[in-house]
């Protein structure tokens, strides 16, 4: 055990609403893994939903925790299908009241919402990442010396969210139509970015900076004949789909020591840069034998079977740790 001995109890945050979609309800199964957790450590926890409505009256959502007294909130809140901006302002609150929680602050979770400003702020940081543009419009798109095959992404979504057989495009043509269909429900736009045809890497880290390094995965599309070069959502989400079941992480990748090295160095100084705490991914894809920052995940999935779990397991820590760990790392104390 840990834990400092904590008085009071630990609050578990988890998100509300009415959607049947795979990510949303995982912080769900999630929240349960959390509470079995601390019911075997014998802290005790209390769930605590936060529902769209309860943004209309922050001062009462504020109250209302603030009654609790929790000595840490285990932050699971990850906004909503259609506002995935409540994450930040829910963390806000937090800090605003200074209540410890776990994972990461709201400035890392707002610039990682908005893949345009984590992409300016690692460049400023010369740090390598697609050269990109942003599109708001599908008429008059300038491609600023960006050459095909291109990468058609959302800019304020996380989970492969508007990932799509289209997103990679080779033409102006394909180009437009994937940028007018994502329009439609984006306001925010998407992103049009070089695509980096390597392999893609993911590393795990745990802890405030100094960071602890607890494994990287790798997908080797190559191996993947017939099956698209990226991660789609149903590669990420659709269990019954097949591109789920064969597009796969290796959680134990043989890569060349020199080259982990410079990856994981890459992804420490990338997650630096943007103030990175508690527990995080950094995802990294290959061009022509050089690493790119593709993607930093605050907060990622931490149910007992996601990818960040299986590179902790791959490190000796079990998942009890892991959690406790986690929960040392608000600073509470
Ligand atoms: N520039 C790119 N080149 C190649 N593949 C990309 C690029 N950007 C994203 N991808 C693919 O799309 C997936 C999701 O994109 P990412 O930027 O990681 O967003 P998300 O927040 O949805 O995970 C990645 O795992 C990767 O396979
Ligand atoms: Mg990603």
């Amino acid at each position: 055990m840990i834990f400092a001995r904590p008085q009071g109890k630990i609050l578990i945050a988890v998100g509300k609403e009415k959607s049947a979609r795979n990510d949303v309800c995982e912080a769900l199964r999630c929240k349960d893994s959390i509470e079995k957790v601390f019911f075997a450590s014998g802290i005790e926890s209390e769930v605590f939903f936060i529902k769209e409505n309860d943004f209309k009256d922050a001062p009462r959502l504020k109250k209302r925790i603030l009654e609790i007294k929790p000595f840490c909130v285990f932050n699971l809140f990850e906004g909503y299908g259609e506002d995935s901006q409540k994450e930040v302002t829910f963390v806000k609150l937090l800090e605003s009241v200074n209540i410890p929680f776990t994972g990461n602050p709201s400035f890392t979770l707002s610039v990682c919402l908005d893949k345009m400003k984590a992409k300016s702020i690692l460049r400023k940081n010369n740090l390598p990442v697609a050269r990109g543009i942003l599109v708001k419009n599908v008429k008059n798109i300038k491609l600023k010396g960006l050459t095909f095959p291109l990468f058609v992404k959302p800019r304020s979504e996380d989970a492969s969210v508007g990932i799509y057989k289209d997103s990679l495009v080779y033409g102006r043509e394909q180009l437009a139509a994937a940028i007018k269909k994502r329009l439609k429900h984006l306001p925010r736009g998407v992103i049009i970015e070089e695509f980096l045809p390597g392999k893609e890497y993911s590393v795990a880290f745990l802890g405030n900076d100094p960071y602890k390094v607890l494994g990287v995965s790798e997908i080797d599309y190559s191996r993947h004949e017939g099956f698209l070069p990226f991660l789609t959502y149903n590669a990420k989400w659709e269990t019954k789909t097949r591109e789920y079941k064969v597009v796969t992480p290796d959680y134990e990748p043989k890569i060349n020591k020199t080259l982990k090295k410079d990856i994981i160095n890459l992804s420490a100084k990338a997650a630096r840069a943007l103030g990175c705490r508690g527990y995080f991914r950094v995802d990294l894809r290959e061009k022509h034998g050089n690493f790119f920052i593709m993607d930093i995940n605050p907060n990622p999935d931490i149910n007992e079977d996601s990818g960040y779990m299986r590179l902790a397991y791959g490190s000796g820590r079990t998942y009890a740790i892991m959690i406790e760990r986690i929960v040392h790392l608000s600073d509470y104390h």
